[in-house]
């Protein structure tokens, strides 16, 4: 190692392996007087490889293909479709405009200053100057400035961004390991009970919703990019938050917050339906009673399963934990079913039945029977009952022995979960363009 930096002459190249003589020393010494370590100075045998170059192709590669492993995962953020999303682009361009402004000029007034005062074109050391007030204030003062003005930016995009009481809809949010329940506060049911939707979130395009987002357990986060950003959701607080979209369809929503096993399960869809099929869907859903099953039918017996369970194998009864709107069914533990048969996903969005068929899809009859034979075999953490015998943890984390059903009553309860539909003309579903991840329908 050099004692002190050779003048650029005196230096060997880069990934040479010459030795600085002491003639070299006595040259440099007599052109700069400085003093030099004539030690050895040696690089490596051989010629230095660029290794970064294969380092970052294989980091990019391996990160290419994480994200391939689940195409349908993508998320879109950035869509100008919702205003919320503008608000915070434009937000954004400013402080990367800025940014870049700040860079360019740092950048330049380093390598000026480098380049003109280099040591090899100057013989005496350079004017010292301390105590220049002007100076000191202009490097205090245009930092403060700037930090001030995107303050105002960012308050300014947070007034905007923020709802107010007087929003039309209002939609309250509630994330539970591990799923969602989407609640119309202002609409009450004539069956009674306020018109609530478990996984899947309808709302009105252009005007901003106002939702009040809470958690029943442990912190999870509100996010569904298209709409807007992303909110947690915590225990015993009502978070308000404000999202928007103008482009009617299907958009994906996640948990935003790790949350514990199925952290990555608890998914959902939000509808954005144009003002006039919104108000007859939600007129729809004020109205809905959940047809009654035809005595003697698959659904009848599918209704008293799912009512009663079957105490004599254990099964215990669906409505315990679930409320089905015009029903006795009103649980509260797990998401609301009053839809279901319109719904098109299940297990909190981790299947889709996107065609037509729905339910009666075979590949998605066949995933909501294994998910009503035993729901956390299929999603890690789910505390729903087991039908088919096997143990599995209840809400208290004790290890329990499950109920039978046979795979004929499965199918019962199957049958009677299909029932539970809307009207035809209030299905959100239908001409929904589905936007983002899940298009391709169907992710397990
Ligand atoms: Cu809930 Cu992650």
């Amino acid at each position: 190692m050099l004692g002190v930096s050779p003048p650029r002459a005196c230096r060997p190249a880069a990934g040479c392996v010459r030795r600085i003589t002491r003639r070299d020393a006595l040259d440099c010494k007599q052109r700069k007087g400085v003093k030099l370590n004539t030690t050895k100075h040696r690089h490596s045998g051989t010629r230095r490889r660029p290794i970064t170059r294969p380092i970052a192709a294989a980091a990019l590669g391996a990160t290419l293909l994480t994200g391939c492993q689940q195409a349908n995962q993508s998320l879109f953020i950035g869509d100008m479709s919702s205003a919320y999303n503008r608000e915070i682009w434009w937000m954004s361009v400013w402080a990367i405009v800025l940014s870049i402004i700040i860079f360019v000029g740092v950048s330049y007034a380093l390598f000026y200053t480098v380049q003109k005062f280099r040591e090899d074109r100057h013989d005496a050391p350079p004017a010292q100057f301390h105590g220049n007030n002007r100076l000191e204030v202009i490097l205090v003062a245009v930092p403060v400035i700037i930090v001030f003005g995107l303050s105002i930016l960012t308050v300014r995009s947070m007034a905007i961004l923020n709802p107010t009481p007087e929003q039309a809809t209002k939609i309250d949010v509630l994330g539970k390991q591990f799923w969602w329940n989407f609640a119309y506060p202002e609409t009450t049911s004539d069956a009674g009970g306020v018109v609530t939707n478990g996984n899947e979130m309808i709302m009105p395009t252009k005007q901003p919703v106002a939702l009040t987002i809470t958690s029943g357990d442990v912190i999870h986060g509100f996010w569904a990019p298209n709409i807007g950003g992303q909110r947690a959701a915590m225990p015993a607080v009502q978070k308000t938050w404000q999202v928007d979209t103008e482009r009617p369809g299907a958009y994906q929503g996640n948990c935003s917050q790790l949350c514990g096993a199925s952290h990555a399960n608890m998914r959902y869809k939000v509808v954005a339906l144009d003002q006039e099929r919104y108000d007859a869907t939600l007129a729809a859903m004020k109205a809905y009673r959940a047809p009654e099953p035809a005595p003697g039918s698959a659904e009848a017996r599918g209704y008293a399963l799912f009512m009663q369970g079957k105490s004599s194998t254990g099964a215990v009864s669906c409505a315990a934990c679930h409320r089905v709107q015009g029903t006795p069914a009103g649980g509260v533990a797990g998401p609301d079913l009053s839809f279901f048969g319109t719904r098109r996903t299940l297990g909190a969005g981790m299947w889709e039945a996107m065609t037509d068929k729905k339910w009666e899809d075979p590949k998605a009859a066949k995933q909501l029977s294994d998910w009503l034979k035993n729901s956390p075999r299929v999603k890690p953490g789910s505390l729903m009952p087991t039908y088919d015998g096997s143990e599995y943890r209840n809400t208290k984390g004790e290890l329990v022995k499950g109920g039978t059903l046979t795979d004929a009553e499965i199918d019962d309860i199957a049958a009677y979960l299909r029932s539970l539909q809307l009207p035809e003309e209030a299905d959100y579903w239908r001409g929904s363009p589905v936007i983002g991840a899940g298009a391709t329908g169907g992710n397990q």
